[in-house]
């Protein structure tokens, strides 16, 4: 492979035949090379009850096909036609509180539901069949973003599954009552009947029941994937996958077990303005999903040109920004840039949604930024294949960030994913590439490690963690980490319980802050939100609190253990400061490449190597740098000059 593919959604169902053979036209003079269709197929694939029509998608792939662009066919399932939940209405999602979630809009299904299961396969099958061996097929799409809106569902088909799930994780219901602590409020159970889904309830819910839930619901729906790809795997030699969502707003599925399970790894992305800094949170997904894809290649499968419909506010992306972040992903590990999608809506829920054929047709700034991004994917081709530098890793969990954000917690103002990026944009700003990686994952190639907020932790990872600081690794663990086991039970004796040794503090008790307070250290630094009251007993003290509510206790500490470090951190520190703490705890490095706005990532293969730099920023930024430059076509003979706002790919003269 030596291209990056640049690849769409497309609906042809929502335009007439003239208009596909002007799009198609179109995709040929943007480079288009992969096209999503069927995503949403359902009701023209099957208009009414077991009579299927397959003419117009025969042509639109057809059409495609002889203009040389690779389908990534969807099964079609991922929306239920209308007739189907008329007919069926038991289909339908319910929610925690008992009402049922109704058609009108699109995932309207209940994923444990039989009769959905039997009539999606059903339609899958006819769908394989038909285009399982077709020349221009080049992926299977399974459904789409499986859970992005009924991942939890808590109907009576829902909770009879969840019931079969407990059965075969606790085989006894003495056992199930043990784990999920049910001596108290007098919640013994006595037969698998009695159990319910933690539906709406009076007050505060069972917690462990809540995260087992959880773990159910991202069970079933993976449950559901591997039904269809079983029926296009016996029908078909494509690769299968399907959409995930590694994204602030979206966390109902651990993607740790779905991953194995993919032919390719392919995420959705989408800005967040609602966050602070929407770009380095860009970087996380993307490093997120390359953890995912086991370090391999990996397809952006969406992401917008401009505006998304689905925020208080949709903010344009101005001249640039759109390259910028597509080499961001590419910097990260990703081969394919794919769009939601080719043209603008002209009806429905998304008609404000940006695409690469806006609204306003061609003669528009946002069709020559498509063209631009087009020619620079072709320009950096040679890239594809490659894999990323890192020589960090960040420990990463959805089970942990279920089980923290729980309903009852020492503060609300913490939030797991807030920590998480906090440690991830500090190290990008220090021009550090972290893997992000499972509490399972083997660490012991890694510099440094960095385990922010990890609460939930079982005794295996807990010791594969300490086995990688004996072993000479450094580590920095950060506040309310390791409190917990897998079933949400506390571990005694002092936090934080699962890494006390390696760390070789104890702490008594949490004394978080008010969001608005500020404690300031000694050595400079400023905390926020969390404080403890914390006793070393083999770790030495680096910082301690000059005031706030335990003044003299340590903040920052350090512990020699095997021959490794482990660095403990019990509070929140604001960027500047984690800037500075992390030069320490990450071992025998230059840290000269980096800034808050600039990425600056290599990635390398078969003797070759590539220097990413992203200026997201206003002014310009240098680095030392020889080699060719792939978007300029120019020399690059020592130090490389990126302006405000400019982007380089530098193939590297000897790999460093
Ligand atoms: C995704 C989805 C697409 C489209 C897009 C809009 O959630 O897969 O179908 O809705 O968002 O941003």
């Amino acid at each position: 492979m030596n291209s990056i593919i640049l690849g769409c959604d497309y609906n042809p169902e929502q335009w007439t035949p003239d208009v596909w053979r002007e799009d198609v036209a179109l995709m040929r003079e943007a480079g288009v090379d992969l096209v999503a269709v069927n995503i949403f197929g359902w009701s023209h694939l099957e208009p009414a009850d077991g009579r299927f029509s397959f003419d117009d998608l025969d042509e639109v792939i057809e059409l495609l096909h002889a203009n040389g662009i690779k389908v990534n066919l969807g099964t079609g399932t991922s929306s239920p036609p209308p007739w189907l939940t008329t007919l069926h209405p038991a289909i339908l999602p319910v929610a925690a509180d008992g009402t049922t979630r109704f058609p009108g809009g699109r995932q309207a299904w209940c994923p444990s539901s039989p009769v959905f299961r039997d009539r999606a396969y059903e339609l899958v099958r006819r769908v394989a069949e038909r285009y399982g061996n077709h020349p221009a097929l080049a992926l299977w799409h399974v459904s789409n973003e499986l859970g992005c809106h009924n991942a939890l569902c808590y109907c009576e088909a829902s909770a009879e599954a969840f019931r079969s799930w407990l059965r075969r994780r606790y085989g006894k219901i003495e056992t199930l009552n043990e784990a999920w602590g049910t001596s108290f409020w007098s919640q013994r159970y006595g037969d698998w009947a009695e159990i319910q889904p933690p539906r709406a309830a009076l007050s505060i819910r069972n917690p462990s029941q809540i995260v087992d839930f959880h773990r159910f619901s991202s069970d079933e729906l993976l449950d559901y994937y591997r039904g269809e790809t079983e029926i296009l795997r016996a029908r078909s030699s494509a690769p299968v996958t399907t959409n995930f969502m590694v994204t602030a707003h979206i966390r109902n599925l651990d993607y740790w077990s779905w991953a194995p399970e993919m032919d390719v790894i392919a995420n959705d992305h989408y800005l967040d303005h609602r966050l602070g800094d929407p770009v380095a949170e860009l970087s996380f997904a993307a490093d997120l999903t390359r953890g995912l894809a086991a370090g391999k290649p990996w397809i952006l499968m969406e992401q917008s040109t401009g505006a998304v419909n689905w925020q208080p506010y949709n903010l344009t992306k101005a001249p640039g920004e759109m390259l910028r972040n597509t080499l961001t992903h590419v910097a990260r590990g990703a081969d394919s840039i794919c769009f939601f999608q080719w043209r603008a809506s002209a009806q429905g829920a998304e008609k404000f949604h940006s695409a690469l054929l806006p609204h306003a047709g061609t003669d528009t700034v946002a069709w020559r930024e498509v063209l631009r991004l087009s020619q620079t994917l072709d320009a950096i081709g040679e890239v594809a294949g490659t894999t990323v530098d890192a020589d960090v890793a960040i420990v990463f969990s959805w089970e942990s960030w279920w089980a923290a954000e729980g309903e009852a917690r020492p503060s609300q103002a913490v939030t797991y994913l807030d920590q998480v990026h906090g440690a991830h944009r500090a190290l990008r700003a220090l021009g550090v590439t972290c893997d992000v990686v499972s509490p399972d994952a083997d660490l012991s190639q890694y510099r440094a490690v960095v385990v922010p907020c990890l609460y939930m932790v079982g005794d295996v990872a807990a010791e594969r963690i300490t086995e990688y600081v004996a072993a000479g690794g450094h580590l920095l663990v950060t506040f309310f980490s390791g409190i917990v086991d897998e079933r949400d039970r506390i571990r005694l004796g002092g936090y934080p319980g699962a890494f006390r040794d390696v760390l070789g503090v104890r702490v008594e008790e949490f004394a978080p802050l008010r969001p608005d307070h500020r404690v300031n250290l000694s050595g400079g630094g400023i905390g926020s939100l969390w404080t403890e009251r914390l006793r070393t007993t083999s770790a030495a003290t680096i910082a301690s609190y000059l005031d706030g509510p335990l003044p003299g206790t340590p903040a920052i500490t350090r512990n020699e253990f095997g021959d490794g470090v482990a660095w403990y951190l019990a509070t929140a520190l604001d960027d500047d400061g984690m800037q500075r703490f992390l030069r320490d705890v990450v071992p025998n490095r230059e840290f000269d490449l980096g800034s808050d706005d600039v990425e600056v990532v290599r990635r390398r293969g078969d003797g070759r190597s590539y220097l990413f730099v992203v200026n997201h920023g206003v002014n310009p930024v240098e680095y030392p740098a020889a080699g060719h430059n792939l978007i300029t076509n120019e020399p690059v003979g020592g130090t490389l000059r990126v302006e405000g706002g400019g982007v380089a790919v530098i193939r590297e003269e000897a790999t460093a």
